[in-house]
Parts: C-alpha cells; structure tokens; sequence
C-alpha cells in the first residue's frame, strides 16, 4: 500500500464523527419503488463510488445488500461538497429521501435497483486503509490472505450470505426441535476424552498438576448420561474437537447438531432426523423433500460403490467380477482377492492421455496400475485382451451388460484398496463426463454397519461407530465368536455422497456395555478407569435410547453449494490446523507453563 494512500486515510480521520442519536431505519437492502418519497436512515460501507456529471454516486453496503446514495450539489450542496473525501470501505451514515432512479437507470441485477436516497446529510463514520483484496464476490485473492482478513473476507457479500443461511439453517432446527420437545442443554468443554476415533486435544490442569482435560470429540457419553437422567429428549448445537487430518470437509473444532432419545428404536431417531432435514430445506431452500429417505445396506455400499457414503445422483457402479476371471491367464485377475469393473458407457471415447491420468488418480488408493476394455464393434481394444478366454469374455459381457461404446475399468487386488480406487474413480469420472445432474439432492440412510473394525495399526477390533453403539438383535454372541460379522443398530444420513450424520441406538445395560468393551479388548480394570461413571450410570435404570449427530458444517456447506466446509465458518482453520488471523497456536510463557507444571522438551531433540 503506498504511503500515499494511508496518508490521506489519516488526514481524513479528523472529518469522523460520532453517531450522535442517528439510528438506521432500513437495511441496505429492503428499499423499494414503495419507499419512493420516504425519508430514511442507511448506514454501511462505501462498496464503490463514482463521480457523474456533478453528482457522486455511491454504492452502500451493509450484510444484507447494496443501496445507491446520490451526493447531488442542487440537493444538499454541503452533504456533497464534502462527500468528496469518501474512499472504498468508508464506513458512513447517511439521511434521505428514496427516489425512483432516472428513466432507464433501473438495474434490475439489484434488489433495490429501482430507487436510489438522495442524501440530505451524512456522517463519516469511520476512514478505512486500501484493502488488501477487494471486497467482492469475484475475488482473486488466495486463500491465506483471506484467512489472515477474515473480517474483511467476510463482507463480501457470498460470505455474508452463507453466515446467514448458516443462522437460518440452526435456528430452524432449533425451532423443528423445540417443537418436537427435545430439551437444548450444554454439556462441558473440559471433560476426559471419549472415544470417537480421532486423537484429542488435551488441556493441562493448573490446579490438578500433571493431570489434562480432553476437549470432547461429540457430547457422546454426555448425551446418554442425560437419558439416563430421565431428560427423555435432548440436542445440543455442541462444538466438537478431533485431532485429525483435515480435509475439505474436516475441521479441527466443527459443529454439530447433537440429538439423543429415550424409549425409540432406528425408525423412531430416523424419522425425526428426516423431519429435521426436510423443514431445513423447506425453510431455508423452499424444497420440499419426499421422505421417507431410501436406505441402503453398508454391504450393498460397498458391493456396488466401494464407499459406504455413496452418490447415487448418477447410474454408475461397481460389479464383483472375481468369479469370472478366477482362472484366468491374466495372472493378476486369476490370484487377486478381489477384482471388481466399472462400467461406464459412452466410456469408450476417453483417451490413452486421459485413462492415463486416471490410472495416475487410483494410484493414490494403493493401486499398482487401472486395467481397461473397450468395447468396439467386433473387438475389445484393452491391453489385456489377449489375456481372457472367450468364455471370460463372455461371463465379463453378460454380467456386465456391455454394449458398443462402453469402457470397462478393472482393479484387481485387497478389497479396501480395490474400493477405494474404484469407488473414487467413479466419483472422478462422474464429474469428468458430467454425469453428476445440478441442484439435485439426493438423500440416503447407510445402514446395518459392521460393529467392528480390525485396526491394522492396533492390531484388535475397534468399534466402526463407537463403543456404545448396541449390536443388532441375536448379534450379541458374534461379539466373541466372530467379531467380524456383528452388525450394529447404526445409521448414517448421506446426502449426494457425503456423511451429513451418523447415529445408533445405544447400549443400555450394563452388562452388554461390559461385553462390549471385553470385545474391544479393554480389560476391566481399563473400562473402570475410562467409563467408570458410564457403567455405573447404566446400572440405575438406564432407560433404551437412541440418538444422531448432524454435522452442521457439512450441511451448510452442501446447502449453500461451498466447495468447502471453511466458506461456512466464521474463523475457520488451515489444513495445517492454524489460525491465520489469530496467529493460533503459539508459543506461552514460561511463567505459564511452570503453573501448569509443564517443561517442553529441547525443540531440537531427535525425540521431541
Ligand atoms: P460422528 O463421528 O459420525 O458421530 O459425527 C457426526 C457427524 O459430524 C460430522 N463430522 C465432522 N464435520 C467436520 N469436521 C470433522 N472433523 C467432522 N467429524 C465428523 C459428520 C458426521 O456425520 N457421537 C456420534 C453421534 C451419535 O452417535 O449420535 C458422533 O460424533 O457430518
């Protein structure tokens, strides 16, 4: 910024006034034809301004829109003599009269196109220096900059709007919710760490030395304690901390719309959480949703879309083609694990360069490599061609309903990695060959999930959910004899392939909560020491309860169509889990981390 600029920003603070009693009577963007003759009251930011034929027009702004305020010398020749000072993102206050703009000077790209305030008087309010990107919806800035200015990143009026339609979107739930007599309680921030999978972020205790809270990954345990509590309903818009990777869709504190009920089975949680969802997108989108939602089987997820939060706004899917290629001469086929196909028709016209580029994408997944055909009049063109018999060839055009035109794409290999790269390939060609339909919203509940899952790194089962989740019914002795095989009473809501909410219905005996944490291979001395005041709660009439989480975050995001979970919070973190602006985490005094009887280890040290 020159010096200039920042130069002339000063020597004008001394025109800045105080409000003095002026108070708005209107938004900048609730005038219209209507208001023509009234006199009015805006106050808000100079979006731009120009100087035309003697008059200067500016362009204000406030967080609901834009209102032109004509500085006109034959009007009020003080108000423009001195509006003559006015800079982008001055912030003013300004008194007229509503008029209809001039013939032909409508725009009708504005609300409030059709009038323009001429101004009587007005008041600086406040001076402001260049700003380091424009404020407006086609910015050109980079991310970090707009982190570092979230406050400026925020007028822009896109911004804006998804912080209110994030508003709208929490206060209809809370509404839908208050109707349906669930109870909106708080539930701590310091507290011992729940198993939610992710790692905690602790906090040292100044008056316990030697001893952390954990930040709560959900209000989990939380929640069932008030069941038990005979609270009958609750939710909670509950802030939640997990130390993970983050991703597009994956914050290090998110939020979410946390709900729990007594005396309810899958159907009971399922249908409010669908009753939830659909006002949301009556109030807030004006949609009204067909309920109840399809549900779909985790098993049938996986079978035929690698992913157990599938998109199924379009047609494409997996087949397990093992059986077919079993003995084949391709050596991969004949000894893989598994090989499933993905057909996708009209395929046939990708290039070498562009199956390349996919063959580049899967390998991401832990792929080796991405085997294709094509489907020719009278040939498959594929590089393993040659490999299969013909009546592979024909098991593979059977099951596979291939036609003219078609490419089918094979991965051969671990089930998780030949999912993955499958399941995610499908969602990459979907968008490459523009198979995904706008403005669609498909909703779906996954549902009968594994309880467990073998962690490789553990090197035991952990709970797929969490360990609170009930199994299903004659279940219960899988838990010791083959872990692998219990289902859960779990649900996830999906919406166009992302995990919009999950939930379960609960473990509410003490004894079966035990058998669980046995099963997870926690020793009871262990399940003492972490969930002491679970199981002894569930031994005092622990009423049957159910529950689900909503991530808000991710819901905002898909309703106001954001790329990213960060356009929708206020003061969102980077991938690397820092605050830009803030300059969030840093480092503290040693005077504070000897109260907190804390030494950090020699930065440099190989063990740090
Ligand atoms: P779960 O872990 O599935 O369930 O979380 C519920 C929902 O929260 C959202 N979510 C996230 N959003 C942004 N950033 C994150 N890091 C993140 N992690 C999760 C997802 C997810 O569906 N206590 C259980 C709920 C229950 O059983 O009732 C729980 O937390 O949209």
């Amino acid at each position: 910024m020159s010096d200039q600029k920042t130069d002339v920003q000063s020597e004008h603070q001394q025109f800045i006034q105080p409000l003095g009693g002026w108070a708005r009577t209107h938004t900048c963007a609730a005038l219209r034809k209507e208001n023509i003759g009234e006199d009015v009251c805006l106050m808000g930011w100079v979006q731009f301004r120009r100087d035309h034929g003697g008059l200067i027009f500016v362009d204000l702004r406030d967080r609901e829109g834009l209102t032109q305020v004509v500085f006109s010398p034959d009007h009020a020749p003080r108000a423009h003599e001195t509006a003559g000072i006015l800079r982008t993102e001055y912030v003013l206050a300004v008194k007229g009269r509503v008029r209809a703009r001039p013939q032909g000077m409508a725009n009708p790209n504005m609300r409030t196109g059709d009038i323009e305030v001429v101004v009587g008087e007005w008041k600086l309010l406040n001076t402001s220096k260049t700003t380091p990107f424009a404020i407006e919806d086609r910015v050109e800035a980079g991310e970090n900059l707009r982190l570092q200015y979230r406050y400026l990143d925020l007028r822009r009026p896109r911004m804006a709007a998804n912080m209110i339609l994030r508003h709208k979107t929490t206060q209809t739930m809370r509404r839908y919710l208050d109707e349906q007599g669930f109870l909106e309680v708080e539930t701590p921030f310091l507290t011992k760490s729940t198993p939610e999978g992710a790692r905690d972020f602790l906090v040292p205790s100044r008056l316990n030395p030697g001893e952390f809270y954990a930040l709560p990954q959900s209000p989990q345990l939380f929640k069932q304690l008030l069941m038990v509590a005979g609270m009958e309903r609750y939710f909670q818009v509950a802030r939640c901390f997990r130390d993970e990777d983050l991703r597009a869709d994956r914050q290090p504190e998110f939020t979410q719309v946390d709900m729990e009920m007594s005396f309810v089975d899958e159907d009971q949680v399922m249908t409010v959480a669908e009753g939830l969802i659909a006002r949301v997108f009556k109030d807030v989108l004006g949609l009204e949703l067909q309920t109840p939602f399809a549900r779909m089987p985790y098993d049938q997820a996986m079978l035929e879309y690698g992913v157990d939060k599938p998109d199924t706004r379009f047609d494409l899917r997996l087949k397990d083609v093992t059986h077919i290629v079993r003995g084949s001469q391709f050596k991969l086929f004949a000894t893989a694990p598994l090989v499933k196909a993905l057909k996708v028709p009209g395929g046939g016209v990708l290039s070498r360069k562009e199956i390349d580029d996919f063959t580049d994408f899967v390998k991401v997944y832990g792929a080796q490599g991405l085997a294709w055909i094509k489907i020719r009049e009278g040939e498959w063109q594929s590089p393993i061609a040659k490999f299969l018999s013909e009546k592979e060839r024909a098991g593979l055009a059977s099951e596979l309903d291939l036609n003219v035109g078609d490419i089918v794409f094979f991965e051969a290999g671990a089930p998780g990695m030949v999912n993955a790269a499958l399941g995610n390939l499908r969602l990459k060609i979907a968008d490459f060959m523009h198979l995904v339909p706008e403005n669609t919203y498909n909703f779906l509940w996954v549902t009968d999930f594994p309880l467990f899952e073998y962690s490789e790194e553990e090197k035991r089962y952990v709970a797929c959910h969490h360990p609170f989740t009930a199994a299903k019914d004659g279940h219960w002795d899988l838990l010791t004899t083959e872990p692998a095989a219990a289902r859960a009473r779990a649900y996830d809501m999906v919406l166009n392939g992302n995990e919009i909410g999950g939930g379960s219905i609960r473990i509410h005996t003490m004894e079966l909560q035990r058998k669980m944490f046995e099963a997870l291979g926690f020793s009871e001395e262990e399940a003492r020491e972490k969930f002491g005041f679970l199981l002894q709660a569930l031994e005092f009439g622990a009423p049957p309860h159910g529950g689900i989480a909503f991530g808000l975050d991710r819901l905002v995001m898909l309703l106001s169509g954001s790329a990213s979970i960060r356009d929708v919070i206020a003061f969102p973190k980077t991938q690397k889990a820092t605050c830009l602006m803030t300059e969030a985490p840093g480092e503290v005094s040693a005077k504070q981390l000897r109260e907190l009887g804390l030494r950090l280890r020699e930065k440099a040290g190989a063990d740090f």
